[in-house]
């Protein structure tokens, strides 16, 4: 029996991605910039089974039917790759701390791909594994490769696929995973990309924003200018959710806490640490910081937050 296992860790972006031109394909309206993180990541193992269905298991009991019918969809279209019928298990475990309700689609779908390409012996270049990826979620695409790593927006499903830039940065980041609440999202990212894209006067605003900070960003990044790579990522992720607060009818991510977190982390920046934060479409934040400011950071959240679970994360690997 064939089994193949696969590991793929998280990314955050720090230049968002934020709307699709095209829903089916997750083909997105920007290109996007994102750091592969070490901490938190899936494993994923999949085999041919000789039954009427596939089975879907996560963290060793079987999916619910949300996670199992996602996880279907992106089977069925590889065995269509593949001219195939069989069915398969899928055994996934989510290496995110427990109750931190973050995102797992990224390391998710990009483990998956990695799993399948095994399974069917499709041997993709690992561009072509970052297309496969993007396919269960955007940002799975990103998580194929370690560091640094740019999603090319393209225009078609061919073009549209990430790149390394570094896929071991020689630079002191670090990051802190501020998790303050682990309720799910009342609104999916699929669902407020749509609503920001057709309602928002502001989207069209979106693509000219994120070519400027990209630029600056790329740019930043060849410099290992840590502070700009942070205060660039801040104002990309507020211009983000300004979106949001701009689409009719109005919504928001953030709650009390994130604002808590945000002031805390102006309050660092202005005692002389390097600080800066990112938010995905959730109420938690992440913080970008310095290997020499990370303890007194950290210890300065945990005082604040006794509640929020912190956890430290550095640049990662990709998928292997
Ligand atoms: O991959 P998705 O469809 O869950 O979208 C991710 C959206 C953000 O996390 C908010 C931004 C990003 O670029 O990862």
């Amino acid at each position: 029996m064939i089994m193949t296992k696969t590991t793929a860790h998280t990314n955050i972006a720090l230049i968002k991605y934020w709307g699709k031109k095209d829903a089916a394909l997750h083909l997105p309206y920007t290109d996007s910039l994102s750091l592969t993180l070490d901490g938190y990541y899936t494993t994923t193992t999949t085999h041919f089974i000789d039954a009427a269905q596939d089975e879907i298991w996560l963290d060793h009991q079987l999916a619910d039917a949300a996670f199992a019918a996602r996880v279907e969809k992106f089977l069925n279209l590889v065995r269509t790759l593949n001219h195939s019928q069989k069915r398969i298990c899928v055994q996934t475990i989510n290496h995110v701390p427990t109750a931190a309700g973050l995102a797992s689609s990224a390391s998710g779908f990009a483990a998956l791909a990695g799993s399948l390409d095994k399974l069917f012996q499709m041997n993709l270049s690992k561009t072509d594994l970052s297309r496969l990826a993007r396919r269960g979620s955007g940002s799975a695409t990103r998580s194929i490769f370690g560091g640094f790593v740019q999603w090319h927006q393209g225009t078609d499903d061919a073009s549209s696929f990430a790149e390394a830039i570094d896929e071991n940065p020689n630079l002191p980041i670090r990051l802190l995973s501020v998790v303050v609440n682990n309720q799910e999202k009342k609104i999916t990212s699929t669902k407020g990309m749509l609503q920001a894209v057709e309602t928002s006067p502001f989207y069209a605003q979106w693509p000219q924003v994120v070519q400027t900070d990209l630029k600056s960003m790329l740019q930043a990044l060849r410099n290992h200018d840590l502070e700009l790579i942070g205060q660039i990522a801040e104002d990309n992720c507020l211009a983000m959710h300004a979106l949001n607060w701009t689409s009719r009818p109005a919504f928001t991510y953030f709650t009390a806490a994130t604002y808590q977190i945000i002031n805390l982390v102006h309050q660092l920046r202005a005692q002389g640490y390097l600080a800066y934060y990112t938010i995905d479409a959730g109420p938690n934040v992440k913080i970008i910081t310095s290997i020499a400011d990370l303890a007194q950071v950290q210890a300065r959240v945990q005082a604040n937050f006794p509640q929020a679970q912190v956890t430290k994360l550095k640049p990662g690997p990709g998928i292997r």
